[in-house]
């Protein structure tokens, strides 16, 4: 048991909160939600997008948190320490898969950013007339793709072995709010375009033409990917909390600030969109038609109506790699610690192998849009909530009551009512696992 007391904790509170928060806001939340309320037809699947975050996002994240905090141990480690000699050290097991499968397209991503960031500072993002044929020779250039993808996932994994970790969370502290404020300039400059109400309209105003089938799981999916649960991130990251880091309140101010940068991102992308898109009639499919490039392809568009467009968007695609790099540390953070401390493998050693794996499935999802798309759908859309589903099981069911009331109030310190503690363990055993089933098996059949 040595190796676990030396295991660090967050020293402030507000440490606490940017660690956790800079695993949540990333790609998730700029990139991934924006394309995917294009594709389920706006204002509907945020509304549903907010009632899963409340109804199952904020406990489940608590939930995470908490066995974290309890087993003080990796993702599948928490499952043996509290549960000793059962199955449910599978949980851990198929979450380490989940960021395998994760990084094995967000990886991609991210190496977009950084391309974008030197298109942006080298001046030619701001020579570009066609940003859609700029996107797609990004997307056929598979040298320049996978090198990308490489060099990010080097960097990451220099964050892991170096002491420097500390100091990426200590500047995210400052990065994050600045990402923040860009995000609403940006939005005001979008919104303050001719014909941009059109955007607003469709990001608040629900209009059921526009709704498909499939939002429910497509919400949820998202809801899981944007908070990083689902997979045992927040199990590793809870496991250096300390005593006195309050769970609930930790786990609502994420979400807040989480669903804000979403919904910010929507309020700069989709203004921006109606508004510079020529054809209106056809504006619906074709930003569905985005996919995956909505925002590499309507972001420079905006930065070129701007004054100092290079500025502008060297600025954002520098901070957007940078909240992606707090992202991707979270995802190899938990597979390392899981075979590092599982297997006894060393932990560099354990994270270059994690690496290789990485950088093989990125390479595959560079030549091929359509394994991308199956690792997307399949950690987000499946993964994720069979993930959920089970740690929601895990503590309402499986942990003994007291532990959990012990963890959620920090030992009695915090004070609750029961009422509310009862309210959570409801939520986890009946709410959150049938509406997870529910929407599942309704957004298969769909
Ligand atoms: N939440 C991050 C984002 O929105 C991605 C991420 C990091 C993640 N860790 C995770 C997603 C764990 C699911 C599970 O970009």
């Amino acid at each position: 048991m040595e190796n676990l007391k030396k295991r660090a904790t967050f020293a402030s509170k507000i440490g606490v909160v940017a660690a956790a928060a800079g695993s949540a806001i990333g790609l998730g939340n700029i990139w991934r939600f924006p394309s995917q309320t294009a594709d389920s037809g706006g204002a509907i699947f945020i509304l549903v997008y907010i009632g899963c975050i409340l109804f199952f996002g904020i406990p489940l994240m608590v939930s995470e948190f908490l066995v974290g905090r309890a087993s003080r141990a990796n993702t599948a480690g928490a499952y043996h320490k509290l549960a000793p000699g059962t199955q449910w050290k599978w949980v851990g097991r198929l979450g380490v898969l989940t960021g395998f499968v994760i990084m094995g397209f967000y990886m991609v991503v991210c190496g977009w950013t950084l391309v974008y960031f030197f298109q942006s500072l080298s001046g030619h993002l701001s020579g570009v007339t066609d940003f859609t044929a700029n996107f797609t020779a990004l997307q056929d250039n598979h040298v320049k793709q996978i090198g990308w993808m490489i060099v990010f996932t080097f960097l990451t994994t220099f964050f892991i072995l170096s002491g420097v970790k500390k100091g990426i969370e200590r500047s995210a502290k400052i990065l994050m709010p600045l990402l923040f404020l860009l995000l609403v300039i940006l939005a005001i400059r979008a919104i303050t375009l001719d014909g941009a109400v059109e955007g607003l309209n469709f990001l608040f105003k629900p209009d059921l033409a526009h709704v498909k089938p499939t939002v429910f799981l497509d919400a949820m999916g998202q809801s899981f990917f944007s908070l990083s649960i689902g997979m045992g991130c927040m199990v590793t990251y809870g496991s250096y909390f300390n005593d006195k880091t309050p769970l609930v309140k930790t786990s609502v101010q994420v979400s807040v600030l989480d669903t804000l940068v979403a919904v910010l991102a929507g309020m700069v992308i989709f203004p921006a969109a109606f508004a510079l898109t020529a054809n209106h009639g056809t504006i619906v499919d074709s930003l569905v038609a985005g996919g995956p490039g909505l925002l590499f392809i309507t972001l420079p568009e905006l930065f070129n109506q701007m004054p100092g467009s290079m500025i502008w968007s060297a600025l954002f695609f520098c901070l957007l790699a940078l909240a992606a790099l707090t992202s991707t540390i979270s995802l190899m953070e938990v597979v390392t610690v899981y075979i590092h401390e599982e297997y006894r493998i060393p932990r560099r050693s354990s994270t270059l192998l994690v690496a290789v794996g990485v950088i093989v499935l990125g390479v595959i999802s560079s030549f091929s849009p359509s394994f991308f798309n199956f690792l997307d759908v399949s950690s987000a859309k499946f993964m994720l909530p069979i993930g959920g589903f089970f740690i929601s099981l895990f503590v309402g069911w499986r942990l003994d009551r007291q532990l959990v009331y012990a963890q959620l109030t920090n030992e009695g310190a915090l004070k609750f009512g029961v009422g509310f503690l009862k309210t959570y363990i409801f939520l986890l055993r009946y709410v959150a696992p049938i509406a997870i089933l529910a929407i599942f098996i309704y957004g298969l059949a769909a």
